[in-house]
């Protein structure tokens, strides 16, 4: 736990924007995103796991490790997952690439990216990659702190999804609201 902690905000030092966090997220807000997903949602994938936090979470869910995909940008986040959660796929790249990559039929897909952060064309490209590597039906689970959706209605309005709050997370520091973000019409 304390090397996880140590490890992670070397890895902030190294590459302050891309982390964007000295510290991984809480196990309750860990628990909070993976608890949209199950068994049922068939592949799964996770986008800026980081040292793997809610990659753990989302496998106590009952999601197999065959069917869950990582992408972390990180190659020592990346490395670190690789030996942490064997069976997994990882893909050492960005989560906008995830379209090239990997087949179009997920189920979910669960970032603890640091959205807010991205400049705003980088955070659209990014949903619009999740929303096309999943079903029709499928849901993008993201956090966020303060009281900003993962993105302006305008940008919801242009790919054509909705946003609802779920969980808001106080054991987390900050605290953290999670969002869920769908397509308008399935
Ligand atoms: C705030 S940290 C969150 C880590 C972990 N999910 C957690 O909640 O503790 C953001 C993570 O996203 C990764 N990342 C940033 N931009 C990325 C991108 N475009 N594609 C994939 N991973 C990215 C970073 O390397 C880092 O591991």
């Amino acid at each position: 736990m304390f090397s996880d902690l140590r490890f992670f905000l070397k890895q902030a030092l190294l590459e302050p924007k891309q982390t964007s966090s000295l510290v991984p997220s809480s196990r309750a807000l860990a628990a909070a995103m993976a608890a949209h997903v199950g068994p049922a949602s068939g592949p799964v994938i996770e986008f800026g796991p980081g040292t793997g936090i809610i990659t753990e979470a989302i496998l106590n869910r009952g999601v197999t490790p065959s069917n869950l995909t990582l992408f972390e940008m990180n190659p020592a986040f990346a490395a670190t997952l690789a030996t942490r959660f064997p069976g997994t796929t990882i893909h050492t790249a960005g989560a906008q690439n995830a379209p090239n990559l990997m087949p179009h039929a997920a189920g979910a897909v669960v970032s603890g990216l640091p959205l807010l952060s991205m400049p705003r064309d980088l955070r659209r490209e990014i949903i619009a990659a999740a929303f096309q590597v999943m079903r029709p039906d499928g849901i993008f689970i993201q956090f966020t702190y303060g009281h900003n959706a993962p993105l302006s209605v305008e940008g919801l309005n242009t790919l054509g999804l909705i946003a609802k709050k779920a969980r808001k997370v106080w054991a987390n520091f900050p605290p953290a609201q999670v969002y869920i973000l769908k397509r308008a019409k399935i």
